[in-house]
C-alpha cells in the first residue's frame, strides 16, 4: 500500500500471461499484487511494469510508476522511439550469470564449429571419406570480441583461457589479462584487424548501430567468420552479404536479424555460408531473474535505485 492505496506491478510482455512470474515473484514477496495487462486496473496503482519487447501503452500512462523493467538483458526497444522512459522513472536491465553462460556456450559453439570445420567434415562424412583438413591452433587465432561488458567481457576471459588471441573493443578503457583492449570509435578496425573471426556482443545504440559494414569486413583474414549475437542492426545486412560473395568472409552465424523473423525471402534463408538462429543464444531464465527483480522493486519503493539500472544517456 502507498498512502492507503494498493500498489501493483504490471506484466506487459506478449509472451504468454506471466504465470511462471507471477508464481516466481509471490514465492520473493508473498503480499506482492502482480496483475497482467490489460486487466491492470487503475493506471495510478502501477508502480512497475515487467516488459520484454516495446510495451502496448505508453508508459506516461502510469502516474506513479518508478520502475521499468526489461525481462531481458538488452534495452534498445524501450529507449527508442516510439518508447520513451518518462522522467524519474527508473529501467533496469536483467544481468545473470544464467544467461552469461548461455551466451558464451552459444559464442563457441559458433566459432568453434568454423574453426574445426564441422561442416567440411560432415560433407566428407556423406562421401565416406577419410581426410584430415587443416585446422589453426588456437594461438594463431584471432579473435574480436565486440563489447567487453556482461556478455563480452566473459567471453573475451575463456577465449583467453582457451589459448586464442583475442581483441577486445569497448567504448571506455577495459583491460582483460592477455587479451589486446581498445577502445573509442576510432580504434575499432584497429581491433579487427587480421582476425579470423569477431563476435559481437554490444548493446544497439546510434553509435554501434551498423558496426559491421564492409569497411569492418575489409580489415578481417579473408574466409572469415562474423557471429552476431547482439541485435541485427549492428550488421550492415547488404554489406554482409556481398563480403561473403566475395569471399572476404567465409561464414556468418546470426542469431539476431533487423526483421526478426525473417521475411520467406530474405536472403539469409537461401544463402549457402550464413547460418541463422531465431533469437536464442541467451533466454531469460525466469527462476534466476526473479530473485532480483524482487529485490528491484522493493528497492524502488524504499527510494532506492534499482540492481543494474540503464544509464539513460549512454544509452545502456
Ligand atoms: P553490457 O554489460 O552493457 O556491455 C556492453 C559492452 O559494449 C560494454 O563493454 C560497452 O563498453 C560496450 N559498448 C557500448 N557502446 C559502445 C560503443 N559505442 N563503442 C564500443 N563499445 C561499446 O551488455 P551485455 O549484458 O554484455 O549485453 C550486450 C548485448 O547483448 C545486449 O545489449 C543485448 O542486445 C544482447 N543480448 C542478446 C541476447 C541474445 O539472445 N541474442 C541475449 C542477451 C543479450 P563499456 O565497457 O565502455 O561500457
Ligand atoms: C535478448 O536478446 C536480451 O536482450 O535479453
Amino acid at each position: 500500500m502507498s498512502g492507503g492505496k494498493a500498489m501493483a506491478l504490471l506484466y506487459m510482455s506478449p509472451h504468454g500471461d506471466g504465470a511462471t512470474w507471477r508464481r516466481l515473484l509471490a514465492a520473493e514477496m508473498p503480499a506482492l499484487d502482480f496483475r497482467v495487462h490489460p486487466d491492470g486496473g487503475a493506471a495510478g496503482e502501477i508502480e512497475a511494469v515487467l516488459v520484454w519487447q516495446r510495451p502496448p501503452l505508453a508508459l506516461e500512462a502510469f502516474p506513479n510508476l518508478k520502475l521499468v523493467q526489461s525481462l531481458g538483458a538488452g534495452i534498445d526497444h524501450l529507449v527508442g522511439p516510439p518508447c520513451r522512459i518518462p522522467a524519474g522513472v527508473a529501467l533496469a536491465r536483467i544481468v545473470d550469470p544464467a544467461m552469461t553462460a548461455q551466451m558464451a556456450e552459444w559464442c563457441l559453439m559458433a566459432m568453434l564449429n568454423h574453426l574445426r570445420r564441422w561442416r567440411d567434415y560432415r560433407c566428407l562424412h556423406r562421401r565416406r571419406q577419410w581426410r584430415t583438413l587443416p585446422v589453426p591452433l588456437p594461438g594463431e587465432t584471432a579473435i574480436a570480441v565486440l563489447g567487453l561488458g556482461e556478455m563480452g567481457g566473459h567471453l573475451a576471459r575463456l577465449l583467453v583461457a582457451m589459448g586464442y588471441r583475442v581483441r577486445g573493443w569497448s567504448r571506455s578503457a577495459r583491460s582483460i589479462p592477455g587479451a589486446a583492449c581498445f577502445h573509442g570509435r576510432q580504434r575499432l578496425h584497429e581491433a579487427l584487424q587480421g582476425c579470423d573471426a569477431v563476435v559481437c556482443l554490444l548493446p544497439l545504440t546510434p553509435q554501434t548501430a551498423g558496426v559491421l559494414d564492409a569497411r569492418a569486413f575489409a580489415r578481417l583474414k579473408p574466409g572469415s567468420l562474423v557471429v552476431n549475437a547482439a541485435r541485427g542492426a549492428h550488421v550492415v545486412e547488404e554489406d554482409l552479404v556481398a563480403a561473403l560473395d566475395a569471399g572476404q568472409l567465409g561464414a556468418a552465424v546470426l542469431d539476431v536479424q533487423q526483421e526478426e523473423p525473417m521475411g520467406p525471402r530474405h536472403p539469409f534463408w537461401f544463402h549457402p555460408k550464413i547460418a541463422t538462429f531465431p533469437h536464442v543464444a541467451a533466454l531469460t531464465v525466469p527462476a534466476t531473474a526473479a530473485p532480483q527483480i524482487a529485490e528491484n522493486y522493493r528497492r524502488v519503493r524504499a527510494g532506492l535505485a534499482p540492481l543494474n539500472m540503464v544509464d539513460l544517456a549512454r544509452g545502456y
